[in-house]
């Protein structure tokens, strides 16, 4: 096992993934993670990941006998540089944030160059360097004249100024491969079909023949959570289904037809859609509409929840990405609208997390063993509040009525035209305005459609997706030919930011 150091970047989560890819279990944890829960972990090496440099905190809680337990080590940028003060040694930290590929010729014979050429292209800060390098540290590359890896072959620990972890990079994946198979003796052992099979003798083990409920969305990591403890428990799991009345078109078929037809689940269906529409007559405002939203799934589940009994356990459908948010005291807030659509706080039941140990692409894997078809494991993210978020002004039945059929064409043909796995998210809008149109030789008052498409890594820097011209051609004539109330189509060229993903 690896245990990666966190010192608050992002880069943690890409060094997580690159290491999961090659099939080593890792966990990431925070720098102020403490020396004794370190060792009991008792992890075959440990990474430290880069950061936001000159973070004092940072530099103070990390605690620098990591580096003479004996385990290899192999810090990245900043991490880097508290490794090489640790040591009485120098790091030059940037002025600017500017990253690219260089040029960085490299020591063949160093075991994390192993089996690479002698000069490789590497994303780093040029104006990275290891000024004084330590006593008992060899010079492993360097950039023009500057040093920027360092190694101590004996206590295998290593620095690098460049970032090996980013996605795309070839040398970069096997400099890592190079840490752990090469200096940390790690063996490949990490599988989904395992975590299977691991995961449902655990699930069955702890809860026996007592009775979960899960709140099912219809999303990825939901959806996969239910039928991995279906598997090991059968009848004893209920899922339940709200339909706020703010879903796409055929979802709420789409999944009763899987859970209930494919997988023989107890699923309850509530239909709630007059409930929702009524307490969000009038509201207009988009945090106030969230906000309503958020709680009146609470409401409805509760009452659900009611009417069972016995229940002891609670599914949830959480993944690593949001352990490691919730998990940074404080310093990576979880997004707000990740609690819309949330639970109740007060429940009393355990909680049953069965993908917590997990990144997206995992839990797509195991979805996928588990038989669980594309349209739901390749579903793109879709928000708590649904077409809530999309539909702008209040929200009536008319008007998201309109939204889902535009939105249903959009989809069709994305999906006709094979571009569906490409874009990341693309969507229809209704942004409440009425514009004049004509229809054979009439004058038309009508709604306008926006389509969005984006492609992005993580959601938080997106950029729109150039869709072909003859295709956007086609999904407005459809639209304009086959929903009644629409005479204008708009494609939003906008990237994230300025904008966001969604218009709300
Ligand atoms: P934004 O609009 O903030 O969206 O650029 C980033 C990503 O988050 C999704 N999103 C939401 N997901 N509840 C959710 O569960 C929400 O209220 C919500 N708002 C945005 C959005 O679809 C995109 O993938």
């Amino acid at each position: 096992m690896i245990l990666i150091l966190d010192l608050g970047g992002k880069f943690s989560r890409y060094i997580g993934r690159s290491i999961r890819e090659s099939k080593v279990y890792c966990e990431i944890v925070p720098y102020y993670y403490s020396l004794e829960k370190i060792k009991a972990k008792n992890p075959e090496g440990i990474i430290i990941s880069g950061g936001e440099p000159n973070e004092i905190v940072v530099k103070e809680k990390l605690d620098k006998e990591i580096f003479n337990l004996g385990i290899p080590v192999l810090s990245i940028g900043f991490g880097s540089e508290i490794m090489v003060e640790a040591f009485k040694g120098k790091a030059t930290i940037p002025a600017e944030n500017d990253y690219e590929y260089l040029k960085i010729k490299v020591d063949k014979d160093s075991l994390l160059f192993n089996g690479l050429d002698e000069e490789l292209p590497l994303w780093m800060n040029e104006e990275y360097a290891f000024d004084v390098v330590p006593e008992g540290f060899n010079k492993i590359a360097n950039y023009k004249n500057k040093v920027v890896a360092i190694e101590d072959e004996e206590r295998k620990l290593y620095g690098v100024k460049f970032h090996p972890e980013l996605e795309g990079s070839d040398e970069g994946k096997q400099i890592i491969d190079n840490f752990l198979y090469k200096v940390c003796s790690c063996g490949s052992t990490w599988n989904m079909d395992e975590f299977v099979s691991e995961s449902i003798k655990e699930i069955k083990a702890r809860v026996g023949d007592k009775k979960v409920l899960c709140a099912l969305s219809g999303g990825v990591d939901s959806s996969v959570a239910a039928v991995l403890v279906h598997k090991a428990i059968g009848d004893n799991l209920t899922c339940v289904f709200v339909d706020h009345g703010l879903l796409r078109k055929y979802e709420k078929e789409q999944v009763e037809k899987v859970f209930r037809d494919e997988f023989h689940i107890n699923l309850i269906v509530v239909d709630a859609e007059d409930r929702f529409l009524n307490k969000l007559e009038g509201v207009t405002d988009p945090e106030q509409k969230r906000k309503v939203i958020g709680e009146e799934f609470i409401r409805v589940f509760e009452e659900e929840q009611s009417k069972l009994t016995d229940i002891d356990f609670l599914v949830q459908g959480t993944i690593y990405p949001d352990v490691i948010e919730s998990g940074m005291d404080g310093k990576v807030v979880v997004k707000s609208h990740h609690n819309v659509g949330g639970l109740p706080e007060d429940i009393n039941f355990e909680l049953l997390e069965p993908l917590r140990q997990l990144f997206k692409d995992e839990v797509r894997e195991v979805g996928r063993l588990l038989g669980i078809s594309s349209d739901i494991v390749d579903r793109q993210p879709f928000p708590g509040p649904g077409l809530g978020v999309r539909c702008l002004g209040e929200l009536t039945k008319e008007k998201l009525d309109i939204l889902r059929d535009a939105d249903y064409i959009y989809r069709d043909e994305i999906k006709k035209a094979g571009l569906d796995k490409e874009i990341w998210q693309y969507f229809a809008v209704l942004p409440n305005i009425r514009s004049v149109g004509v229809t054979h030789g009439e004058r038309t008052y009508k709604h306008t459609i926006a389509l969005r498409a984006i492609t992005t890594k993580d959601a938080m820097v997106a950029k729109w997706y150039p869709i072909p011209l003859d295709l956007l051609e086609k999904i407005s004539t459809r639209i304009t030919d086959e929903v009644e109330q629409v005479n204008r189509v708009v494609y939003d060229i906008s990237n994230k930011p300025p904008a966001t993903i969604e218009w709300e």
